[in-house]
């Protein structure tokens, strides 16, 4: 079982670092235009996606790879009593015209997925004047081969980059990069409520395998608080000059 297929049975919300406390920074520091087209990118469970639909008077589209995590967003959404739209879909291969959106919101996805392709299509389908949200793991200190084989076995992800690594990412792909926040991950509080509830997350939990999977996750950033760390990065295109 790989670790996205094991957070969708848990019907875990915000999987990413500091989870709905870091969701509700970054949406204090931006503003949208009324009726604001927004995507999130790698919607996982949909919790960021209701509470866009939620806060602002806007129409959210939540993308998956994931078909259970799109099951999971809509049934949230019902829930809520908010209206969202689900894709199906990569990053990498964005099903949407150019200049489509206002606000992409990437949550812990680009680090696994090929990060230059999903960059240029989230490029592409950005309005000119639109922003981009992403929040990512990064790197705090050098790392070896052998560390980042395990980060891939055990996560899935194709790349852990360290703050230069990512601006230079950003600025490769065209996009003007502020930091909103970083920091270590042992500096995030203690995230909230995360799991789902319900038969089937109970269900889930008898699971040997997601019991593993569990555990592994726990001891790895038990064993990892001085390497890894979080970034809050919101991009722009670059200003013109007049
Ligand atoms: C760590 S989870 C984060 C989910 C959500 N953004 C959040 O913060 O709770 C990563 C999500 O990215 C999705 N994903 C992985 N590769 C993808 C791809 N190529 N295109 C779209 N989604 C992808 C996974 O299915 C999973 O839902």
């Amino acid at each position: 079982m790989k670790y996205h297929d094991m957070l969708a049975r848990l019907g875990i919300a915000h999987a990413h670092p500091g989870g709905g406390s870091v969701s509700e920074m970054w949406m204090n520091a931006i503003s949208l235009p009324d009726g604001a087209r927004v995507l999130d990118v790698g919607c996982g469970n949909g919790a960021t996606a209701c509470t866009l639909a939620r806060r602002w008077n806007c129409e959210v589209t939540a993308l998956d790879i994931r078909g259970k995590m799109l099951e999971n967003t809509m049934a949230k959404a019902r829930q809520e009593g908010v209206s969202i739209h689900t894709v199906l879909a990569s990053a990498e291969e964005l099903p949407f015209p150019d200049g489509s959106f206002d606000l992409i919101v990437c949550e812990s996805i680009l680090v696994f997925v090929r990060l230059h392709k999903a960059l240029s299509e989230i490029r592409r389908v950005l309005k000119p004047d639109g922003q981009v949200v992403d929040v990512e793991m990064m790197t705090l200190r050098p790392v070896t081969p052998e560390w980042r084989a395990e980060v891939h076995n055990l996560y899935g992800v194709q790349q852990v980059l360290d703050l230069a690594g990512w601006r230079g990412a950003f600025r490769t792909a065209g996009f003007d990069c502020k930091v909103l926040r970083s920091g270590t991950i042992q500096s995030l509080p203690i995230t909230d409520g995360q799991s789902g509830e319900g038969a089937a997350q109970l269900d889930a939990l008898r699971d040997p395998q997601i019991l593993q999977l569990i555990e592994a996750n726990g001891r790895w950033i038990e064993e990892n608080q001085q390497t890894m760390g979080y970034g809050v990065f919101l991009l722009t295109s670059p200003r013109k000059r007049t």
